[in-house]
């Protein structure tokens, strides 16, 4: 894969209960760029993100990573292009210890022994939570959960990395320090949220999903003037 763009043309999907949970989406992402996909609880926001490394696939469209078209044949590709953050930590934390956590899926993609050890201490140092090597996850906070979660996920060393409602559970100063890590990447960003101020701080471009149509796909600073976009999209702030 030389270049990690995703390609997303006329994504349908239907979970088996008949909800329409994505209609009619087009998106395309170049490399390096950072995107916020917004929009209100239900929007559709984790049904996107899943399509992008095949845990969901299309009911109908496509969805292409580096040129590569998401169908059961290519699940390994995609998912070894793209690594997701899911917004549940305590799914992705199920090892005895937070070293262990992070070695699994290195150690599912063939690495051992030393390269092994070195691939996830360098993950653990690059989200400042080498420290917590030893630690059983469910001790942790919310937020130093969240960094072993991205740690996990860095580990398998993706070209794409997408991060569902990272800001869940996490306290004002996790909040900073996941900014200025997330800011510190240059890997091509997905990022759910429905916190603007977040959304603002790590992305340029922002994404708003409405009942799982697209309303708005622009600069953050252009959706953050937009007042009325934003209370119909029910993500402004009015408390
Ligand atoms: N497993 C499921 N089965 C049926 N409907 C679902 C399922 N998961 C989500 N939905 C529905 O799909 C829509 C979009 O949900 P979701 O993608 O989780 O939204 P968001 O992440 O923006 O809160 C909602 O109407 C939700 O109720
Ligand atoms: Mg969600």
């Amino acid at each position: 894969m030389s270049h990690h763009f995703i390609k997303i043309q006329d994504l349908n999907f239907e979970y088996s209960d008949g909800t329409k949970a994505l209609e009619h989406i087009n998106l395309y992402v170049t490399h390096g760029e950072s995107i916020a996909i917004l929009g209100s609880n239900g929007a559709g926001k984790s049904t996107l993100l899943k399509h992008l490394n095949g845990t969901l696939l299309p009911t109908n469209g496509e969805v292409n990573i580096g040129g590569i078209t998401a169908t059961k044949k290519t699940l390994q590709k995609i998912r070894s292009a793209v690594g997701i953050v899911f917004q549940n930590t305590d799914n992705q934390l199920f090892m005895p210890t937070v070293f262990e956590n992070v070695a699994f899926g290195p150690r599912n993609f063939g690495l051992e022994g030393e390269h092994l050890k070195e691939t996830v201490e360098k993950a653990l140092t690059d989200v400042g939570a080498i420290h917590l090597s030893n630690k059983h996850p469910f001790r942790l906070s919310g937020g130093e959960k969240r960094k072993v979660c991205i740690a996990s996920v860095l580990a398998c060393n993706p070209e794409i990395l997408v991060l569902d409602e990272p800001t869940a559970e996490v306290d004002p100063k996790g909040l900073k320090d996941i900014v200025t890590l997330l800011n510190s990447f240059s890997h091509t960003k997905v990022i759910s949220t429905h916190n603007l101020k977040f959304a603002t701080a790590v992305c340029k471009r922002g994404v708003v999903l409405k009942r799982g149509k697209v309303i708005f796909d622009g600069e953050m600073s252009e959706l953050m003037k937009n007042v009325e976009l934003l209370k119909e999209a029910e993500i402004l702030e009015e408390y």
